[in-house]
């Protein structure tokens, strides 16, 4: 029995979903100019805050979602995810991940991608683009009939070919209404139980790994929220909002100015 069933989007709810992720991509869009050395991540939320609620008449997801505090999720260096925005400027050579939720007419569009400030080194650079094309590897494998299991594999053994490793403890999900579709995970990682997990024409969900210099663990800090990595060593994450065709892949969360070749 496929679970996955439950979660397929009708013509209408699709429709809505094409929105919310446009909406979503405009919002890195437009932050990007903005990430540079001196901004603090504080000033990155207000702005996002205020162009999704002023500029796209939507909602930021992230904001009081579980008692999140900010409007925008912003990981720094050795921050694995839902890094909190904060007075602290970024500085020379950081890698930031910002990632941006919204709601628009009741559906979410959700994505996240990295930003490399001033001078990065070459190692950070190539976790950077390890990371983006772990999430495209995924991407590409996206049709009816494929398992999660079999992109989670994909996206792990990319991560290890080049002696990095694909977190475990945060997964992409389903979306569309929801945030995060309950029985709906998409692992980073080959997990057996993902097996029967087959896609459907409908099916709306995120793929995000998380791709980490060093060992996949991470701890969550005393905050409650932020996820770093356990050796301190740095990590990258991308993210995308997708949706299964009859025939393959449409990426909702695409961006105007990124090309992928599927
Ligand atoms: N946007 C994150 C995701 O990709 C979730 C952030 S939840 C928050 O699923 F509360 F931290 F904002
Ligand atoms: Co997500
Ligand atoms: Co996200």
């Amino acid at each position: 029995m496929n679970k996955l069933t439950q979660y397929i989007k009708t013509p209408e709810q699709i429709e809505k979903m094409r929105v919310a992720g446009r909406l979503a991509a405009k919002v890195l869009e437009m932050i990007a100019p903005y990430v540079i050395k001196n901004v603090t991540t504080e000033e990155l939320d207000q702005l996002c805050h205020n162009y999704i609620v002023n500029e796209l008449n939507a909602i930021p997801a992230c904001l009081g979602y579980r008692g999140f505090p900010k409007s925008i999720c912003t990981s720094i260096n050795h921050v694995v995810c839902h890094g909190i925005p904060k007075d602290k400027k970024l500085k020379n050579g950081d890698i930031v991940n910002i990632d941006v939720t919204v709601i628009k007419d009741g559906y979410h569009g959700d994505t996240s991608q990295m930003f490399m400030v001033g001078n990065v080194l070459p190692v950070h650079q190539k976790l950077c683009t390890v990371a983006q094309q772990a999430l495209y590897k995924g991407i590409k494998m996206v049709k009816p009939g494929i398992s999660l299991r079999a992109i989670g594999r994909e996206i792990e053994q990319f991560a290890k070919s080049h002696h990095m490793s694909s977190v475990r403890d945060f997964c992409g999900h389903g979306i569309g209404s929801e945030f995060h579709e309950n029985h709906f995970q998409v692992l980073h990682y080959d997990d057996p139980n993902a097996e029967h997990d087959i896609l459907l024409p409908g099916l709306t969900f995120t793929i995000e790994p998380m791709i980490n210099l060093g060992k996949h663990h991470v701890r969550i800090l005393s905050d409650n929220w932020t996820a770093v990595t356990k050796d301190k060593s740095y990590s990258a994450q991308y993210e995308h909002t997708l949706l299964v065709t009859k025939t393959g892949v449409e990426i909702l969360t695409l961006r105007a100015n990124e090309e992928i070749n599927l």
